[in-house]
């Protein structure tokens, strides 16, 4: 086991109930393919390009060797992928990915939030305990994320929870069937004074459990 894993984040309180972050866990697969399914047009355009169809992909029969491979970089302190459940239901997965140790110490963090309970400050939540855990358990100094200039939602989530812009890079990912830029940003633990989640509770955006 590396540090920060497994990890049981929250709760906080938003609009939306109680923001809770869990490891993955098999039997999530039926709760993961309903939603993935019923909310392809909100999640495609951002997600990487996969092979096969988006209902071959998104089948609950999918989840074990997906769950089995996440499950493994975790084990190997490479990742934390978790789910996030809204008053303890599934609703999306935060994944911490591409864990460097060494004089580096970083990481990249990438999110989902079902469309039923968005604008509810469920992703904004999910995010700032997910930075607390890196900063804190997990030991790194710097955190960062790419996000498609189209994905308005998602910069301003990543925004509020104090993330910097440090650049554009050019046809960065394979992402919705084409080579698409992404904006670069970043966060370092001296850019947070206490924690992001006691923060996000002194302006307001979310309150204590
Ligand atoms: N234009 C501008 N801002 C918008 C828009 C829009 N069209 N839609 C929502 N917003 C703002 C909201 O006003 C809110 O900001 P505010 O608090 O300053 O008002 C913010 O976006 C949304 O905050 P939350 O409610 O915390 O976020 P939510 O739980 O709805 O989740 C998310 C947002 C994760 C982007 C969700 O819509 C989603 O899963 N989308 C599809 C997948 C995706 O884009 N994932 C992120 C990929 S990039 C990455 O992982 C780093």
């Amino acid at each position: 086991q590396h540090p920060g894993w497994p990890a049981h984040l929250g709760p906080v309180r938003v609009a939306a109930g109680q923001v809770t972050l869990r490891p993955i866990r098999l039997r999530d697969a039926a709760a993961w393919s309903r939603i993935r399914l019923r909310d392809r047009e909100h999640l495609e355009p951002w997600e990487p390009t996969g092979r096969g169809s988006w209902e071959a992909r998104n089948h609950a029969s999918n989840w074990p060797s997906l769950w089995s491979s996440l499950k493994a970089e975790a084990r190997r302190g490479a990742m934390i992928p978790l789910v996030i459940e809204v008053d303890g239901q599934f609703c999306g997965q935060m994944t911490v990915g591409n864990i460097v140790r060494g004089a580096l110490r970083s990481a990249w963090i990438g999110y989902w939030v079902a469309k039923d309970v968005g604008g509810q400050g469920v992703a904004t939540a999910a995010l700032a305990l997910g930075l607390d855990h890196c900063f804190g358990e997990v030991g790194l100094h710097r955190v960062e994320a790419t996000v498609r200039p189209e994905n308005l939602a998602s910069q301003a989530v990543l925004r509020n929870v104090g993330f910097r812009e440090e650049g554009l890079l050019k046809r960065y990912l394979d992402v919705d069937g084409g080579w698409r830029d992404h904006l670069l940003v970043g966060i370092t633990v001296e850019e947070v004074s206490g924690t992001v989640v006691d923060r996000l509770i002194r302006t307001g955006r979310a309150a204590p459990a």
